[in-house]
């Protein structure tokens, strides 16, 4: 890969499809709101977010750079992109499924690049904005963070899509102070329609705009945010996830009857260990675990053993998983159930949710 940006050879079928997505972006962008005037975007991290972070900016109609430090981890999430836009073809025309997925995996270009082994990235002058969506760790979004600011235009802003780190932690060594802010994406991003746009304590109200109006334009719901634990979903989410497991812990219910009771009971889409498995637990261990050690008065922060010993472990839910050739973890429900293994048997749930 030479370059951010490459001119791609497209089939007159393809050319009319983009030309149809590119005038229907215009003319939401013309009359729905501030156009942001982000137009190349480059997203750090192809795992589980950045992956469908880079999907969604393409079909929006940006030009997409998708890096992550591992080759392997880019050849599947391009095969991630491809299986959900596949789903999302289906909802369209038959004659353009096929025009509509190559065109959109055509705006995503890939780079491999690894902070910890090298000191310099070339950052396309042209580049708008950076979404970083790297692994939740203070020390690894620092490192990132003081290779690209060293790098990027000086106009390039910079978003993290933390989970639970304080931007203004994150960003504390670079100098583009005003150019910096939080896009807290929902996983799966292309179905969530939620974007949290946070405003870290330097952020200009011009970035902040900007930020809102990109969120527009993907297509998304923007909520503003501080820069608080959490933000706003999950500050609650989390610790109800963490509760969930303790709840377990406890033996007061089986872990099929948690989940049941809070999809028929309270509404949502998941169970807490349905949704545990999707998020991932070493996300959720790196939230609360972070939290806990600022506020450690706080108990509905404390990490419970369970998840901590399966996280440590690398048993991570279902995150991984894409299809045949992909690495298939094994299912954290699965995992807990081993790890509660004598005293509460869950044998069809865990048949359920595998
Ligand atoms: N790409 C494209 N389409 C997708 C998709 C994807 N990745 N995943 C699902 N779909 C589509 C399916 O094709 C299906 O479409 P049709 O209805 O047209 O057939 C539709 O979505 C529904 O999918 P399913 O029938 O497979 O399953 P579902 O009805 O349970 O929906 C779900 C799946 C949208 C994930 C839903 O279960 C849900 O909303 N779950 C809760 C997820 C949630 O809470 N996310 C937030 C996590 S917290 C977070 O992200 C913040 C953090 O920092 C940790
Ligand atoms: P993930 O493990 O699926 O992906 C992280 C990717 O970052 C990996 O592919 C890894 O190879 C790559 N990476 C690590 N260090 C890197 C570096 N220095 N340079 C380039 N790539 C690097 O994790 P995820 O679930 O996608 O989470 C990523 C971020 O998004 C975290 O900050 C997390 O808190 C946040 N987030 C997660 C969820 C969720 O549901 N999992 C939801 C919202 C936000």
């Amino acid at each position: 890969m030479e370059g951010f940006f490459i001119f791609k050879t497209f089939s007159s079928q393809q050319f009319l499809f983009s030309f149809k997505v590119e005038m229907t972006t215009l003319i939401s962008r013309r009359f729905c709101h501030q156009p942001s005037g982000i137009k190349n975007v480059a997203v750090f991290g192809g795992g589980l977010m950045g992956s469908g972070i880079a999907q969604v900016a393409a079909q929006s109609g940006f030009n997409v750079t998708l890096v992550d430090q591992q080759k392997k981890v880019l050849e599947d999430a391009q095969k991630r992109i491809r299986q959900s836009l596949e789903k999302v073809a289906k909802k369209q025309d038959k004659v353009e499924q096929s025009e509509f997925v190559d065109s959109i995996i055509s705006r995503i270009d890939t780079e491999q690049f690894d902070a910890n082994k090298s000191s310099t990235f070339a950052v396309r002058p042209e580049t708008d904005l950076i979404i970083e969506a790297i692994v939740e760790n203070m020390d690894a979004k620092h490192k990132l963070f003081s290779v690209l600011d060293a790098s990027a235009s000086e106009k390039t802003i910079f978003a993290t899509n933390t989970s639970s780190l304080p931007v203004v932690e994150i960003f504390k060594h670079v100098k583009r102070q005003s150019l910096v802010g939080g896009l807290h994406y929902f996983n799966p991003v292309p179905m969530m329609k939620l974007l949290e746009v946070v405003k870290a304590e330097s952020t200009s109200e011009e970035t902040f705009e900007k930020l809102c109006n990109f969120g527009t334009e993907m297509n998304k719901t923007v909520v503003k945010c501080k820069d608080t634990p959490g933000f706003i979903v999950n500050r609650l989410l989390v610790p109800y996830l963490a509760e969930a497991v303790r709840m377990l812990e406890r033996g007061d219910a089986e872990m099929k009857d948690i989940d049941t009771a809070m999809k028929l009971g309270a509404g949502y889409p998941m169970g807490p260990f349905e949704l545990l498995d999707y998020v991932g637990l070493d996300t959720c261990v790196a939230v609360l675990q972070g939290w806990s050690e600022s506020y450690p008065d706080n108990p509905s922060f404390r990490v419970p053993d369970t998840m901590k010993k399966l996280a440590t472990e690398g048993k991570l839910g279902r995150k991984r998983k894409v299809e045949k050739d992909f690495i298939v973890t094994q299912s954290n429900v699965m995992e807990l159930r081993y790890h509660l293994d004598g005293f509460n048997p869950l044998v069809n749930y865990v048949q359920h949710s595998i």
